[in-house]
C-alpha cells in the first residue's frame, strides 16, 4: 500500500475482531509516532500500550464512543479492541502547544496499523483520572488520548459532505462518513478563487 492509497483509506473503525495483535506489531506502532515531526524536536510524547486481558475492560469502561450515533457506535460486546496505545505527554519536557505534535505522531501510528490491517480509532474523549489510576501514570505526564486498535471488522465508507458534517449507519449497519468538498476547502492564490 502506497502512502496516498493509505491516507485514502483509512477511517476509523469502532468494531473489532477477537484476534490478538502480535506484541512486535504495537511497538512498531509506538516506534513510528517517535519518529513523527515534532516542533524544536523536543519529543514530548510517550506511550503505554495495554494488551494485558486484565487491563482491556477497565481501559474500555473509560472511553466514549461516535457521539453523533451514541450510542449505536459504542462496540458491542464481542467487538472490542483488543489493544490501546495511551498517548501521554511528558510536562517536564513541554506542557502547552503539544498537540500538532501529537497530531503527527497519532496519524503515523493510524497509517502504520492500517499497513498491518490493523483498524483504529483515535479517542479523545477518556475519563482521564480512571485512566490514570488504572495506568499508574505519575502526575508529570498529561493524557492526551487513546488510541482503540484491533484487525477490523466493519468497513465505513466516505460520502461527499451535503448539508451535515455527522456520521450515520445506515440499515445494513455500515458507517457513513461525510466530508467537505475539495472544492469547498481549496482556493487557488487567493482565497474565494476556484
Ligand atoms: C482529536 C480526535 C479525537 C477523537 N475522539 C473520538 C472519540 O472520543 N470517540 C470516537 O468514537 N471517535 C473519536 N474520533 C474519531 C472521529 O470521530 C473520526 O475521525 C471522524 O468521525 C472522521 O472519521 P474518519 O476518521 O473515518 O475519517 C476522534 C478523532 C480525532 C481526530
Amino acid at each position: 500500500m502506497n502512502v496516498y492509497e493509505a491516507l485514502t483509506k483509512r477511517r476509523t473503525i469502532r468494531k473489532f475482531l477477537q484476534q490478538k495483535i502480535p506484541h512486535q506489531i504495537l511497538t512498531k506502532l509506538v516506534n513510528v509516532g517517535r519518529l513523527a515531526p515534532s516542533g524544536s524536536n523536543l519529543q514530548p510524547i510517550e506511550y503505554v500500550i495495554i494488551e494485558d486481558d486484565m487491563l482491556l475492560p477497565g481501559v474500555f469502561s473509560t472511553l466514549s464512543w461516535a457521539g453523533y450515533i451514541a450510542p449505536a457506535g459504542n462496540p458491542q460486546p464481542g467487538e472490542e479492541p483488543v489493544a490501546y496505545i495511551a498517548v501521554l505527554v511528558n510536562k517536564k519536557i513541554k506542557e502547552k502547544d503539544y498537540q500538532r505534535d501529537v497530531g503527527a505522531a497519532v496519524q503515523n501510528i493510524l497509517l502504520a496499523a492500517l499497513e498491518e490491517g490493523i483498524g483504529s480509532c483515535w479517542i479523545g474523549s477518556v475519563a482521564k483520572n480512571k485512566l490514570r489510576l488504572l495506568l499508574n501514570l505519575p502526575g508529570h505526564l498529561i493524557i492526551d488520548s487513546v488510541i482503540a486498535l484491533g484487525y477490523p471488522a466493519e468497513s465505513p465508507v466516505v460520502e461527499e459532505m451535503n448539508d451535515s458534517i455527522k456520521y450515520w449507519k445506515d440499515e445494513q449497519g455500515t458507517l457513513h462518513v461525510p466530508k467537505r468538498g475539495l472544492e469547498d476547502i481549496c482556493h487557488l492564490n487567493r482565497y474565494g478563487v476556484k
